[in-house]
């Protein structure tokens, strides 16, 4: 499969965002990785739908929104109206709710036409959303906690990788996207692809590179 690279927007100077947007579009980036955070989920607070509307002007590259957020199903309209290509929802989030939250979450993404996906910690065995491969366009595995970049790539999640990579074409869904979040890196970015992920979302490997392009064309390598 094609790697893509997911710059995340976490790793940028927020007062620059459009100009950040712009650049990455011109680097090489596949798709724009927005992380939401609520202060509740995870600690920090990001931004919110608008960011998400005010970046959709400035860019043709497809926004995928990470939502780090309790109760995602009240959020999802917002997301989408503003103009979200993707949105993944955290297994964990929904889980404490509901034990077909996140089924319905999944299905009300999709209402909107957005593809979706399920997200887990590194602490959760990818086991756990199995039953939610065939209703997902995406598979989110997290290689760190959520909540800030910067963090260490945690090694156990590449046997996770594999075992979703395995899992999918099992079901007869080979191309199914499996992205990985955290920690990935020039160094590490060739043993992620070969567990079986597609879709690598790098935010300080990118914005703290001074060669953003460079860094983007080396993560694909
Ligand atoms: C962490 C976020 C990640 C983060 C990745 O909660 O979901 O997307 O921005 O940053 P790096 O690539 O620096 O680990
Ligand atoms: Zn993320």
């Amino acid at each position: 499969m094609i790697t893509k690279i997911a710059p995340s927007i976490l790793s940028a100077d927020f007062s620059a965002m459009g100009e950040t947007v712009k650049k990455l579009e011109s680097a090489g980036a596949d798709l724009i990785h927005c992380d939401v955070m609520d202060g509740s989920f995870v600690g920090p607070i990001t931004f919110g739908a608008q960011m998400i509307k005010n970046i959709r002007s400035l860019t043709k590259l497809p926004l995928d929104v990470h939502l780090m957020i309790e109760h995602p199903q009240t959020q999802i309209k917002f997301f989408a109206e503003a103009g979200a290509d993707m949105i993944t929802v955290h297994y964990g989030a929904c889980a404490k709710i509901s034990p077909t939250y996140l089924k319905e979450t999944l299905a009300l993404i999709r209402s909107y036409g957005v593809k979706c996906g399920a997200v887990v910690n590194p602490d959760v065995p990818v086991e756990n959303i199995f039953p939610y491969f065939q209703e997902c366009d995406m598979i989110l595995l997290m290689s760190v906690f959520p909540g800030y970049g910067g963090q260490k790539f945690i090694p156990e999640v590449l046997d996770k990788i594999k075992k979703a990579r395995a899992y999918a074409i099992k079901i007869g869904r080979p191309d199914l996207d499996i992205e990985v979040d955290g920690g990935v890196t020039t160094d590490n970015a060739k043993t992620i692809r070969e567990a079986g992920a597609n879709i690598l979302v790098a935010g300080s490997a990118v914005l703290g590179s001074p060669d953003m392009k460079a860094a983007i064309a080396s993560l694909k390598a």
